[in-house]
């Protein structure tokens, strides 16, 4: 019989803005993981998640370096977090992780997606009656993360959570100035990411044509960001969420907002600093 071959690890080559985002998290989970460490925080448990993991490392585009991923980020972080839960779909990444973390025991490796282990697995343990707290880093490629597990995050006062919302792949595939010929599957993405089809509103406009009204794309990137940050207050419960920061490649383009949300006031003036100092970095 022949043998299946054994898919091989692929690292991901990250661009400037992929960088920023890691020195964001390195700082944020630093100065949390410091205030949770503290004698006067003793009772408290705090936790990082990584909802989409990666492999640990990849490698820079800018120097051709391998580089340190948002688990090894956080898994070093000094003072350390109590527990770690680190989760990706990909084996080969899931391999990786093990290798780098395998024999540690407060660092907890999932296999499968994100969105049925949050739920089942992760969160049902960041409880705040049981004094558990924590830092979550959802960062997907596209438009892999349903809106009932941001929902879950925002309505249990435990948890500041970074989120990349991926408006490069909602342009590319979701907001056709034309919606009509937009598939199927990814409107059913778009709208498991938003929580209902309420992003239509935003995005279109029905405007009067020679053929009757058509739908047509009237809200630019900044216009539907806005309205998604309000979601995050009004609909999933965040009380805290500062303006995004938007990523942007070296032509300038934004490649996606990354967001923070927070239960907590003064987690929202920590990261308006740390997005200020990294604002303008890379930027041409
Ligand atoms: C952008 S990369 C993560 C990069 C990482 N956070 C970092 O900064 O080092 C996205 C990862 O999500 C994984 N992924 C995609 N869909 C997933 C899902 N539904 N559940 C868990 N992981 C998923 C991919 O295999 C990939 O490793």
């Amino acid at each position: 019989m022949a043998k299946r071959k054994k898919k091989q690890l692929k690292l991901d080559e990250v661009g400037y803005w992929s960088e920023v985002k890691l020195d964001i998290v390195r700082d944020y989970a630093k100065a949390y993981s410091t205030i949770f460490s503290a004698p006067a925080q003793r009772k408290f448990h705090h936790v990082y998640i990584d909802s989409f993991a990666g492999a640990g490392i990849h490698i820079s585009k800018t120097t051709g370096e391998v580089i340190e991923g948002s688990p090894l980020i956080a898994v070093s972080t000094d003072p350390p977090f109590k527990e770690y839960h680190l989760i990706d779909s990909d084996i080969t990444r899931v391999d990786s992780l093990q290798r780098m973390f395998g024999n540690r025991r407060d660092v907890r490796i999932h296999h499968g997606d994100c969105n049925e282990i949050m739920l089942s697995d992760v969160l049902p343990h960041v409880r705040y009656k049981d004094f558990r707290r924590g830092l979550c880093l959802l960062d997907p490629y596209g438009l892999h993360l349903r809106w009932d597990v941001i929902r879950a995050i925002g309505q249990e006062p435990t948890i500041d959570m970074f989120l990349n919302f991926p408006i490069a792949d909602m342009n590319r595939n979701v907001f056709w100035r034309n919606p009509e010929g937009v598939a199927q599957d990814d409107i059913e993405r778009m709208t498991a990411f938003w929580g209902d089809d309420s992003w239509r509103e935003v995005t279109y406009q029905t405007v009067p044509t020679l053929f009757g009204p058509e739908d047509e794309k009237a809200a630019d990137n900044d216009a539907i960001a806005n309205a998604f940050q309000e979601r995050l207050r009004k609909v999933a419960g965040f009380k805290n969420v500062p303006d995004p920061m938007p990523m942007r490649n070296s032509k300038g383009a934004i490649v996606y907002y990354l967001f923070f949300a927070s239960p907590k006031p003064v987690a929202q003036h920590i990261v308006s600093h740390i997005f200020d100092k990294y604002r303008n970095r890379g930027a041409t």
